[in-house]
């Protein structure tokens, strides 16, 4: 593979071992192996013609919409709390949880009138569902532990992530309702689509083939 390499954002965490299987089955490198061990961020497969660059989850949008990566792995929860101008051509199907809000299990009814508090870091999509049901809330904004929140009395209720939903259990909590399905996407720079039209084609048809069920076309 000749010419420059394509940047590759991968997040850390929960998504990284899925997304390291999928490059690894669509093109033979894993971007865990080669970041493994090492505290540099960036690990360079010159022979898929890929950089991979290690960054948090929450941020992998910002490297792509600014084009210090050309592609990226992102949760849908991320992308919907923040939208952004992207492109958006293939749900991985990996990193599957929901949005949800959730009370405390047997929870008293607020007095009529009052706005429940709602504790979350999706703060968007929290607004956004309690708006778009006519509810008012006021929300909290908090960074992690969103489920202690209740118990301490910080919040009513939170709507968070929860994929196995231990965490929801362990603290006491129910779900109500879901606001978003979540999975991972592959998210794409617009520009260096149209400046690497055809490796990024290639690049996004190679992993197309192996996320199961993912039509010809996909999205
Ligand atoms: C997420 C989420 C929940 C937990 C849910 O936290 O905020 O706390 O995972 O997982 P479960 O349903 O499988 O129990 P994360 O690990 O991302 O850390 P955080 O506290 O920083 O949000």
């Amino acid at each position: 593979m000749t010419g420059e390499l394509i940047t590759v954002a991968v997040p850390k965490g929960r998504l990284l071992d899925e997304a390291s299987a999928l490059f690894e089955q669509a093109l033979g490198v894993s971007p865990k192996a080669l970041l493994s061990g090492t505290r540099r961020l960036a690990a360079d497969a010159p022979q898929a013609g890929l950089r991979f660059i290690s960054i948090r989850a929450a941020d992998v949008a910002s490297y792509v919409e600014h084009g210090a990566a050309s592609v990226g792995v992102a949760g849908l929860d991320v992308l919907r709390e923040e939208p952004r101008d992207l492109y958006e051509p293939l749900d991985l199907g990996i990193g599957r949880c929901a949005v949800i809000v959730a009370w405390p299990r047997g929870m008293k009814p607020l007095a009529k009138g009052v706005a429940p508090r709602i504790a979350t870091k999706y703060t968007n999509l929290a607004s956004r569902h309690f708006a778009a049901r006519g509810l008012p809330a006021e929300i909290i904004h908090l960074h992690g532990s969103i489920e202690v929140a209740p118990s301490l009395g910080l919040a009513d209720g939170i709507v968070d992530i929860t994929e196995t939903g231990e965490t929801l259990k362990a603290n006491g909590l129910v779900v109500e309702e879901t606001v978003l399905d979540v999975s991972a996407r592959l998210i794409v720079n617009r520009v260096a689509l149209k400046l690497h039209a055809e490796r990024l084609r290639r690049l996004i048809d190679a992993l197309r083939r192996v996320v199961p069920g993912s039509g010809p076309e996909g999205r």
